[in-house]
């Protein structure tokens, strides 16, 4: 797959809406020219959680204010870019679509190649804004609302290999939830991460999921967090009953510390047991700051490299589709056809559609 025209810093228009956020990212070859975001967060709080079709709804009326705050951002006009990059999958059905139809359209009107591609893999090319190319080989450990993934990234414009994947709830839903659960609000993981800086990491021992020595033998690389929930919960039930009030912060705190102690020994585990030397952190639990402490700390005693993009490039923006089309475009992949469909469960393993 190697048959697209090769350009060397090619310009290149991204657009992502597979969630509430409607990102549309210039970039020219690694570097970012403009990060226009529009957010219906706000829309889904009193939910506690994203509704699809109020977030399609807002996707509708954001789209072209967004395109034209990043073309005034980045000084281009639509007619420059060589191509759009756009993301097919995975997200909400609806949401994609709509980021999907205005791909097209200005791909067909300003006859430029587009490039459907994969949310996930575009967590993972973002770093390269930021730090550099992508070092390669190397492991990316992806967590999200909707997935917790650890990967292994040969050539991240051919594909990833899947090394190990949560089995119940996603990183950021276990943040979300015990949110909920403390009355903290949606979404959970920046205000836990706030609320756990004046806790204490050690004052409740909560469960590490799927790291008994059992456990590890078929789930070495798998992420668990349904249970940490639920202790969670019985912890706090516990302390309501019996009249104490709840240690918001040393709940927040210690919860917090569960879930990144056990996301980043299996990050290392991975990266360990390949042989591979760096490790690219990415998804919106990456803007977490005690898991940027604590990957650096251990990383580093065992001469591993953590890369981990600044938060505003974690959390969901068009800037690292467009990243990712540009890489697509810098190694001469072939460009989709313009009938590409949404794919609302697009697997990791399909970073181009
Ligand atoms: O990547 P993202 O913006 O959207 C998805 O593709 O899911 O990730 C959103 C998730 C939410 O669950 C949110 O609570 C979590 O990332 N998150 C955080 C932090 N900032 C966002 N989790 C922990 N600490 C943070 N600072
Ligand atoms: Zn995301």
């Amino acid at each position: 797959m190697t048959s697209g025209a090769l350009v060397d810093e090619p310009l290149v228009l991204g657009i992502e809406t597979s969630c509430d956020e409607t990102g549309i990212g210039v970039v020219r070859g690694h570097t970012l020219l403009a990060d226009a975001v529009a957010s219906s967060v706000e829309e889904h709080a009193r939910f506690g959680g994203v509704v699809p079709e109020v977030a399609s709804r807002a996707h509708l009326e954001a789209m072209v204010p967004t395109i034209e705050r990043a073309c005034e951002e980045s000084g281009i006009k639509l007619h420059d870019v060589d191509a759009i990059a756009v993301t097919s999958g995975p997200g909400l059905a609806g949401a994609l679509l709509v980021g999907v139809a205005a791909a097209k359209a200005l791909a067909l009107g300003l006859d430029k190649p587009i490039y459907g591609v994969n949310h996930l893999a575009s967590h993972v090319a973002v770093d390269q804004l930021q730090h550099g190319p992508l070092p390669e080989p190397c492991v990316a450990m992806l967590v999200s609302g909707g997935h917790s993934s650890l990967l292994k990234v040969t050539d991240i414009t051919e594909g990833v290999d899947p090394m190990g994947a949560t089995i119940d709830d996603a990183a950021g839903e276990a943040f979300d939830k015990v949110a909920r659960l403390l009355g903290l609000g949606f979404p959970g993981g920046p205000v836990i991460d706030r609320t756990a800086t004046s806790g204490s990491s050690i004052a409740i021992d909560f469960p590490r999921g799927l790291s008994s020595r059992r456990d590890l033998e078929r789930h070495r690389f798998d992420f668990s967090f349904s249970g940490l929930k639920t202790a969670v919960a019985r912890w706090i039930e516990a302390k309501e009953r019996s009249g104490e009030p709840v240690p918001v912060a040393d709940v927040a705190a210690s919860f917090q510390e569960a879930v990144v102690d056990v996301l980043v020994r299996k990050a290392l585990d991975a990266a360990s047991s390949e042989g591979i030397e760096d490790i690219i952190i990415g998804g919106g639990v990456a803007a977490n700051s005690r898991l940027r402490v604590l990957a650096e700390e251990r990383a580093t005693k065992l001469g591993i490299r953590v890369r981990v993009p600044r938060p505003g490039l974690c959390t969901d923006n068009g800037a690292m589709v467009a990243a990712l089309g540009a890489e697509m475009v810098a190694r001469g992949r072939t460009p989709s056809a313009l009938d590409l469909p949404a794919d609302s469960s697009q697997p990791i393993t399909t970073v181009l559609v």
